[in-house]
């Protein structure tokens, strides 16, 4: 079976991003930390490619340089006219997450990722998604786009563990 795991970052109040997409909260000066990645690189070290929401990729694709190397990348679309055409290894992929999953254990995948808020509501919503890392922002950013969404019932999940830093973010790890 494929681990899915998320590693993400929120507001106090639950944003990944405001509503524009913008991630300035995150990234402002006053929460800079020095020699510390929040363990972002011991996580992809364990990691076999990327699931992607098509909204994140395209905000990834903004960073200079490209943040991802040689990891494969599956981009998520319901939109069957996307296309994309990249030196990188990243693959439009427009089907269901059980037939993505079927091919990523075609493909000796163990470990994936899965960023983008919409897409991990959507591998909680079937259940796929074995782990959820996320750092809290000490910052309410008032509206945006929301980590979580609305859910028809209550799903608990097993706190593994939880770090503070001193810039004042908070990372719990959980397991669902
Ligand atoms: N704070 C953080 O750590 C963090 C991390 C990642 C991203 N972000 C930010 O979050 C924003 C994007 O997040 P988001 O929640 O709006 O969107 P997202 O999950 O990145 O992308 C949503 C899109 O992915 C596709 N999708 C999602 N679930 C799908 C499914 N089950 N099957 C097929 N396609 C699916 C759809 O694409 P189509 O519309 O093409 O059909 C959907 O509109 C960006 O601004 C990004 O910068 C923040």
């Amino acid at each position: 079976m494929i681990q899915y795991k998320a590693f993400i970052a929120s507001s106090l109040d639950g944003f990944i991003a405001r509503t524009d997409g913008s991630l300035d909260w995150l990234t402002s000066d006053e929460f800079t930390l020095e020699n510390d990645d929040l363990g972002y690189s011991s996580f992809m070290e364990g990691i076999d490619c990327i699931v992607m929401g098509r909204i994140t990729f395209e905000t990834v694709l903004t960073f200079e340089p490209y943040p991802f190397g040689s990891i494969p990348i599956y981009v998520l679309t319901r939109n069957s006219d996307y296309q994309f055409e990249s030196q990188h290894p990243i693959r439009i992929f427009q089907g269901t997450l059980e037939e993505l999953d079927s091919i990523l254990l075609g493909n000796q995948i163990k470990n994936a990722y899965v960023d983008g808020g919409q897409l991990i509501q959507s591998y909680i919503s079937k259940s796929m998604l074995n782990q959820i890392i996320i750092t809290r922002i000490p910052v309410l950013v008032g509206s945006g786009l929301p980590l979580f969404g609305d859910s028809h019932k209550d799903r608990k999940l097993k706190h593994i563990q939880t770090s503070t830093f001193s810039n004042g973010f908070v990372q719990s790890e959980y397991h669902l």
